[in-house]
């Protein structure tokens, strides 16, 4: 059965979702699933922007069908290449052969390079370029490492409305709540298009603000992405966390402590300083055990708070390597600006305060607090003071 809904008069929905699959690239979990957004427009001309996920192509082909009635699909713009958007084309080629392909000249390239038969079915465009449909006009707009090289944008002039690809996408099934304005996006949505944004976009802040200084020159009056939900108000909200995420600056001040601990010695550590930080005043603090959580939640909050304790063990005469995978996957996504403190722990030969350190000195404009701690196999009644003037150093770095 199709599943369809109007997004103006003549722009539908016509993607789908998954809540079956457990990890998004093989690698982030989705608890609460992915939508993959495909739209079609009914004009003089009818255009399918992007198409879906391979796990959802029934679904996509039933909702195309039942909005072209009969009538045929005459162009299929192309914003993004990958699979988890790009999957169909073939299926869409094989069902409505004389469709036209938009895309950019690095997509053409990509789908020819996924084995793809496209033919002579490419029209490649390039940013300024423009096409009419009949009464919608569209412009495009190159959107490169938003999140592939070959990523665009386009922009329906004629209502205003911006298909912005992997920009402004959340992970989350929708539940026929196709609108911004049909959820509580901030109490039920923003930490899962955090998670998304980082750990998929995080990595190429600049690319986005260069996205975002194009997107303040137009008239946005709807925001399609190609996960998530549909924006049509209150559009400030989102582009102030883009911002935000994309120069790196922090959502909140506040102290995330993550520790990797085998017997509980560090976790012990690691309570002390947060009740410490909480009885001086320092409420805004939240703790994670870096071996049960997953990194993709570790990097989201990360983005989040403004500094990081790192509280691990030693391992093999190294950092604990939960920890020290948090830690490679904060410098991949390029996450700058924070500071950090950091506890060590060792029972003969503490080393990850060290290793840590030299990590984060890798890293663009960390600060990393002179006080630390080494702890040997446990906390004791002579740690205190350590303790102590490392919890000073957050508060007064906080001012
Ligand atoms: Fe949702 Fe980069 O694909």
């Amino acid at each position: 059965m199709y599943c369809v809904r109007n997004v103006t008069e003549d722009l539908y929905w016509v993607g789908g979702n998954d809540r079956r699959l457990a990890l998004f690239e093989n690698i982030h979990p989705i608890e609460r699933g992915v939508s993959y957004n495909s739209y079609l427009l009914i004009d003089n001309k009818t255009v399918l922007f992007d198409t879906v996920d391979w796990s959802i192509c029934r679904q996509f082909i039933e909702n195309i069908r039942a909005v072209l009635e009969d009538r045929d699909l005459d162009y299929m713009v192309i914003n993004h290449m990958e699979p988890d958007h790009a999957a169909c084309i073939e299926e869409i080629l094989l069902r409505y052969p004389k469709v036209k392909i938009v895309c950019s000249k690095k997509a053409s390239m990509f789908m020819n390079q996924f084995g793809f038969n496209i033919h002579d079915n490419v029209i490649e465009v390039k940013e300024g370029d423009n096409l009419s449909f009949g009464k919608h006009n569209v412009t495009f707009i190159a959107a490169p490492m938003i999140h592939w090289p070959e990523a665009m944008v386009t922009y329906d002039t004629t209502d205003g409305v911006l298909f912005s690809a992997d920009a402004f996408g959340s992970f989350g099934a929708l539940d026929g709540k196709l609108f911004n304005d049909e959820v509580d996006f901030h109490k039920d949505w923003i930490d899962e298009a955090r998670r998304y944004y980082t750990n998929i976009v995080g990595k190429y802040g600049p690319h986005v603000q260069a996205l975002l200084k194009k997107a303040s020159n137009i008239q946005i009056k709807m925001i399609c992405p190609l996960h998530g939900p549909v924006w049509r108000n209150d559009f400030g909200y989102f582009l102030d966390k883009y911002d935000k995420w994309s120069r790196y600056e922090p959502e909140k001040k506040g102290v995330m402590i993550v520790y990797g601990t085998m017997y509980g010695n560090t976790e012990a550590a690691a309570n002390d300083l947060a009740t410490r930080l909480v009885k001086k005043g320092i409420t805004n603090v939240v703790m994670y055990d870096v071996s049960k959580t997953h990194v993709s939640y570790l990097i989201s909050e990360s983005f989040k708070y403004s500094h990081i304790v790192l509280a691990s063990v030693t391992y093999n005469l190294k950092i604990y390597p939960p920890m020290l995978n948090y830690i490679m996957d904060m410098k991949a996504l390029n996450l700058q600006k924070r500071t950090f403190a950091l506890i060590e722990n060792g029972s003969w030969a503490p080393q990850s305060g060290k290793l840590m350190r030299e990590l984060l000195n890798d890293m663009k404009d960390m600060t990393i607090l002179d006080s630390d701690i080494t702890v040997n196999s446990s906390m004791k009644e002579q740690d205190k003071d350590s303790m102590e003037s490392i919890c000073e150093s957050i508060i007064q770095s906080m001012k």
